[in-house]
């Protein structure tokens, strides 16, 4: 046996798995999933779609020529500090809203990688039936990627076996014919498994390494599972769900038309975990003199009537018609999970719409986003938390800036402050 350790057959299989898996993963590093990890939070890849950034689709027309997309990608506030125009330009457009800045995180090689996935937009892929169908573009892109790199070590590993098994046979009757000839005794046939439990006892610490990777790549794959709650199951999320709600109440022509403030009606929204849905009082404020609708004239503005126990012929409340409105819930949040508004509104500052797109140009409220565990995580990562001027962070901040001063070029993302641990989002 001995002479065959320098390059067992078994060695060979490990270091053929091995380097398989290092280079699987080497060349999934591709644009689309660069795109992904860094850029799906905020931009849908090839289409128009809203997200907190502009979807992406026609970029290439747009955008000024030459460098500048890799520019902007790398380092956008360096742009916008410029005074570059179209930078300047897109930044007041949408709302000021800033982009993640990448250098130091992406490579150049990545920038063309991303942009290159950008320009070639997937195969169309035709969805039958299903809740898959009509669904966005995440599960169409989820459904397409090719064999899981998993599979294709499995595979090979399989395949390996196999040819070790016949290799073995090979050798076993090459061993016994040299035996013959030096006119010693055959080699009794000794099991594979059997072979296979000598060679590892003689091997312990390479078998303890592959076992502790292979450990740890569980753990990790458990982790990814864990993390990507929802994701690979985007159409069982309730991301598009807009129900329809017993009165046409319309968010374009209250907050967009007529501009009246969010917090009017969702007025808990910077004091409390919940926004809060108005009750119908609130609607009569309003609505005791605005009796009319452009859409309905009458028809709808009555339920309101009939909710609050008003008549509006003789101007009176009877308290005993009151029946209050049953308002759908759009946004539903497993019973596990805290979430809070003021928390995100006041102190982390984030506009509403991009948690909820634009309800100004809703006329049913509709959820945008798809409120997974991803979601949620996606954005701790690369929401850089807003300190200045923030007297609940001014000493963190000074302790954060003195800790890490001058070694690193640190983002405080919300994560850095403990916003991936479990217990801050799970009860
Ligand atoms: C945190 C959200 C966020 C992330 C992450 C993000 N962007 Fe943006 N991006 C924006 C916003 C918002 C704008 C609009 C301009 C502004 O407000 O600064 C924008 C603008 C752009 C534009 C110009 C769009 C136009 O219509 O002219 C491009 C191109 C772009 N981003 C590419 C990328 C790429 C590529 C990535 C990933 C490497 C990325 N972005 C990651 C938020 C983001
Ligand atoms: C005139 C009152 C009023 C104003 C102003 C208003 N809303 Fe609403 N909002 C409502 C009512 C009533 C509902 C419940 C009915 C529905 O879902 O359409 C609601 C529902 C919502 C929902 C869905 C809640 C759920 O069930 O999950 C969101 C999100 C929302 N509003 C956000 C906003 C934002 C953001 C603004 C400002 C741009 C705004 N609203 C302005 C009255 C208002
Ligand atoms: C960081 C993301 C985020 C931001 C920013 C945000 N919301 Fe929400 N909103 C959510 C989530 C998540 C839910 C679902 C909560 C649940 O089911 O417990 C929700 C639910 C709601 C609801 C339903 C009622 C309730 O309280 O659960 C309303 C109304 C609402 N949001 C309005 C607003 C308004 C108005 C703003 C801006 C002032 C805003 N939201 C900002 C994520 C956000
Ligand atoms: C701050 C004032 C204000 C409040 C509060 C308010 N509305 Fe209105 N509402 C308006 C205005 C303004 C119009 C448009 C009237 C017009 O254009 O003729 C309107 C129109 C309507 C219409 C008619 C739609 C149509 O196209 O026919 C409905 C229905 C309605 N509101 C429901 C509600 C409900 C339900 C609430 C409470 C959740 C509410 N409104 C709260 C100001 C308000
Ligand atoms: C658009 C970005 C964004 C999204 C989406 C978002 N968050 Fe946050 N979250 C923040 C920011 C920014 C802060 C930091 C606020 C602060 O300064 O305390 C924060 C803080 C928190 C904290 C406090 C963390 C700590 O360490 O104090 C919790 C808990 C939290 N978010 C839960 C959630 C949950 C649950 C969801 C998904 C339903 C969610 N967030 C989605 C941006 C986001
Ligand atoms: C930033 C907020 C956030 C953090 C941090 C977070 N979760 Fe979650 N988690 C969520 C949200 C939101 C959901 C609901 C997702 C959905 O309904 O699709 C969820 C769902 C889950 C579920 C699925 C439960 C079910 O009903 O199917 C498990 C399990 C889970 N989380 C475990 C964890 C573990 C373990 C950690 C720590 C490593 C963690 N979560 C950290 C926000 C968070």
């Amino acid at each position: 046996m001995k002479n065959y350790k320098c390059c067992s057959p078994l060695q060979i299989l490990f270091a053929a798995v091995f380097f398989l898996s290092f280079s699987i993963k080497l060349s999934a590093q591709d644009g689309e999933k660069l795109f992904k990890q860094n850029c799906a939070v905020c931009h849908a890849a090839h289409t128009d779609q809203m997200l907190t950034g502009p979807g992406l689709k026609g970029i290439f027309d747009r955008a000024p020529k030459g460098d500048w997309l890799k520019k902007w990608i790398l380092n956008n506030e360096k742009l916008i500090k410029g005074g570059d125009a179209y930078a300047t330009q897109i930044y007041a457009k949408y709302g000021k809203a800033a982009m993640t800045v990448f250098e130091g995180q992406l490579t150049d090689a990545d920038v063309d990688a991303i942009l290159t996935y950008i320009k070639t937009p997937p195969v169309e892929k035709v969805v039958t039936g299903g809740p898959a169908a009509g669904a966005d573009e995440g599960v169409a892109e989820a459904s397409k990627g090719g064999i899981e790199p998993i599979y294709l070590i499995l595979g090979s590993i399989v395949i390996l076996i196999i040819l070790l098994y016949a290799l073995r046979g090979v050798r076993h009757s090459l061993q016994n014919s040299a035996n013959r000839a030096e006119g010693k005794e055959e080699t009794p046939e000794v099991s594979f498994f059997e072979e296979a439990k000598q060679w590892m006892q003689g091997h312990r610490r390479l078998v303890g390494v592959f076992a502790i990777i292979i450990v740890f790549g569980g753990m990790k794959s458990c982790w990814d599972a864990c993390y990507n709650i929802g994701v690979y199951y985007d159409w069982k999320t309730q991301k598009g769900y807009k129900p329809e709600q017993p009165i046409k109440f319309s968010h374009k022509l209250h907050a967009g038309d007529n501009e009246i403030a969010c917090q009017y009606c969702h007025s808990s929204v910077e004091k409390s975990r919940h926004a809060g849905i108005p009750s119908v009082n609130i609607c009569m404020n309003c609505h005791k003199g605005i009796q009319k609708g452009p859409q309905y004239g009458e028809k709808e503005i009555a339920k309101i009537y009939e909710a609050a126990g008003f008549d509006p012929s003789k101007n009176t409340y009877d308290p005993s018609k009151q029946n209050p409105l049953k308002w759908i819930k759009v946004h539903n949040l497993p019973d596990h999970v805290y979430f809070n508004h003021s928390q995100h509104v006041v102190v982390g500052k984030i506009d509403c719409a991009t948690c909820h797109g634009n309800l100004k140009e809703m006329t049913v409220a509709e959820q945008k986003n798809p409120l997974t565990m991803k979601w949620c995580i996606d954005c701790h990562r690369n929401t850089q938390v807003s300190m200045e001027g923030n007297a609940y962070y001014d000493r963190l901040h000074a302790a954060l800036k003195e800790k890490y001063a001058g070694k690193y070029d640190v983002k405080f993302t919300v994560d850095k402050i403990g916003g991936l641990e479990c217990g801050k989002c799970h009860y």
